[in-house]
């Protein structure tokens, strides 16, 4: 008796390290065959060399990688990372249109009627930037280099009208400056990684 629970312990401390490994490795490599010997950081950047060399032909390499992390899949063709990008560019567009009504909401801006009325415009050009995301990723799978460099462009377009909506007040406040401008600045960013990345399956 007093044999087979020393066997049992030593069974179990045999294994726990194991089991430590592999429990703390699960999440990032539920897809992986085998756990990795080391569990890593659940680092949220694709470490893939072909995404990072695809990221470094951008002019923004960092917030390529982050921007694609979300949506990677493990794929690294062109296509597919300028699918994974507009899937994120899309998500951040929803994301804005989000913040922009919640400060719409704010009593910050209730006496400010020109801001409110920005904003509202912002929702029109984020709508119609998600068409033009929409339409660019329809192009992907019949291979419309075309039609994807258009409407993302129109998108980049979208975000730079919402900001306008703000300077071309008639009285500018702190003036004429878009309290959107900061992440219409990150949404057009993601834009031109698109394009970039786009302009390499020519
Ligand atoms: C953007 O926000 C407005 C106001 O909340 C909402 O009416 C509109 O449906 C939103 N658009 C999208 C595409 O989510």
């Amino acid at each position: 008796m007093e044999l087979t629970n020393k066997k049992t312990v030593l069974v179990l401390l045999c294994f726990r390290p194991v089991l430590a490994i592999y429990v703390a490795s699960a999440p990032i490599t539920a897809s992986a065959p085998v756990p990795p010997p080391i569990s890593q950081p659940p680092t949220v950047v694709p470490s893939d060399p072909q995404i990072k060399s695809l990221c470094a032909k951008t002019e923004y390499p960092d917030l390529c990688l982050t921007t694609i992390a979300p949506f990677f899949n493990g794929k690294t063709d062109i296509a597919s990372v300028v699918e994974m990008l507009i899937k994120a560019g899309t998500e951040q567009t929803k994301q804005a249109n989000a913040t922009a009504t919640k400060m719409a909401a704010d009593p910050k801006y209730a006496d400010d009627p020109k801001t409110i009325s920005g904003l509202k415009g912002c929702y029109e050009m984020y709508d119609d930037a998600l068409d033009n995301m929409q339409n660019a990723m329809d192009a992907i799978p019949v291979h419309d280099i075309g039609t994807i460099e258009t409407m993302v462009s129109a998108a980049i377009t979208d975000y730079g009208t919402c900001d306008d909506g703000f300077t071309r007040q008639p009285n500018p406040v702190p003036d004429g400056v878009s309290p959107m401008v900061d992440i219409n600045e990150n949404l057009q960013n993601i834009g031109s990684i698109i394009l970039a990345i786009t302009d390499l399956l020519h």
